[in-house]
């Protein structure tokens, strides 16, 4: 699976701990930057990986800013976009089944690398359960062509 990570300065280094996990995992991973602790501005960041899975160019990107907050605030604006803030499992786990989420984000100073990596192998193998929960989803499409 080909997956777009993208993170600012805050969430550098958690992003830069989970391309490499992913990586040694056989996944292939594009880096949309930042590419260093230099002060830059998440909702570029969040822009350029949302966009791109929204084109399908990707069907999951993982972003990282210092919470996980702005960056997905930024990401969610882009029509078609599910980007969901994790810090434990079962929310990771839940966001899948039920949100059918696109968009991970985490919080680099909010979780540490392994609970992180485990929070990102949950997400990326948990199947969105359909049924009832695409019906919920179209809801939500529904409000995003309101606006
Ligand atoms: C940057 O200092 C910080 O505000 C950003 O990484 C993020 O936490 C915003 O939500």
């Amino acid at each position: 699976m080909k997956i777009v990570i993208g993170s600012d300065h805050g969430g550098y280094l958690l992003k830069e701990h989970i391309k490499k996990y992913l990586e040694e995992n056989n996944y292939d991973i594009e880096d949309y930057g930042t590419h260093s602790l230099e002060s830059v501005d998440y909702p570029e960041f969040g822009q350029r990986v949302a966009e791109a899975v929204a084109q399908g160019k990707y069907k999951k990107g993982i972003l990282v800013c210092g919470t996980g907050l702005g960056i997905s605030i930024a990401a969610n604006k882009v029509k078609g976009i599910r980007a969901v803030v994790v810090s434990e499992s079962f929310s990771a786990k839940m966001s899948r089944l039920h949100n059918d989420a696109n968009i991970l984000a985490l919080g680099g100073r909010v979780v540490g690398p392994d609970l992180a990596v485990e929070i990102v192998d949950v997400w990326l193998n948990t199947p969105f359960e359909g049924g009832r929960h695409a019906k919920r989803l179209e809801k939500i499409r529904e409000i995003e062509n309101k606006y």
